[in-house]
């Protein structure tokens, strides 16, 4: 059983499950942009066919338990903006997170971030939220910081990000615990 909810709603945003027909939508509006997938650990998507891979493996795993990837809309909107990803890791649960370029200094990603902390450390098996981010990515460092997230420390060599170079590189660990 996933302890996380099925959907989250905050003031500007709505989070739900995935489903394949978001491929399109998300290979449009960020998963195909270079500047979106910088720091991520996925290079840009060459076609909507690997946004649909993607997307189906995301639905698997929804099903499973092991990881919720919620797609994100703004409130009264169908168009996926984003998605927020809960891996699940015993009384932790690791977040990775991706918004459009087009919304990004909204602080919309900080308000999903938060919705989703509060949500988890609720669940009485869940102690800890993380996230790891490049030491370069000063957006996603203050999105964290700005969803109440403290940094815990800087690791070296830890993370390839394949756009930048092949070698790992450093990045910092954030948390929020109860
Ligand atoms: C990281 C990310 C999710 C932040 O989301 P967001 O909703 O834009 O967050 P905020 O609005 O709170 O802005 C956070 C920081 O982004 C930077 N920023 C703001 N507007 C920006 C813009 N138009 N272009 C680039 N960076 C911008 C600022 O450093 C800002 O911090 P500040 O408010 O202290 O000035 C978003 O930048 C993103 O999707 N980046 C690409 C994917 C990524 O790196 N994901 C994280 C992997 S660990």
């Amino acid at each position: 059983m996933n302890p996380l909810p099925e959907t989250l709603t905050t003031a500007r945003l709505h989070l739900r499950c995935p489903v394949i027909d978001d491929a399109g939508a998300i290979f449009r509006s960020y998963a195909q942009d270079p500047q979106v997938c910088r720091f991520m650990i996925w290079v840009p998507h060459a076609s909507v066919a690997v946004t649909e891979d993607f997307m189906a493996s995301c639905v698997a795993a929804w099903a499973s338990g092991s990881r919720k990837a919620f797609v994100i809309t703004e409130l009264g909107e169908s168009e996926p903006i984003g998605m927020l990803e809960a891996r699940m890791q015993g009384s932790t649960v690791d977040i990775g997170y991706v918004l459009a370029a087009s919304h990004w200094g909204r602080g919309l990603m900080p308000e999903a971030i938060q919705s989703l902390t509060v949500a988890a450390l609720q669940s009485p098996e869940i102690f800890r939220v993380q996230a790891t981010c490049d030491s370069e990515n000063t957006p996603s460092q203050r999105a964290l910081e700005k969803a109440g997230f403290n940094r815990e420390g800087r690791m070296e060599r830890y993370t390839v990000h394949p756009n930048i170079s092949s070698a790992p590189r450093a990045c910092f660990m954030y948390a929020k615990c109860r």
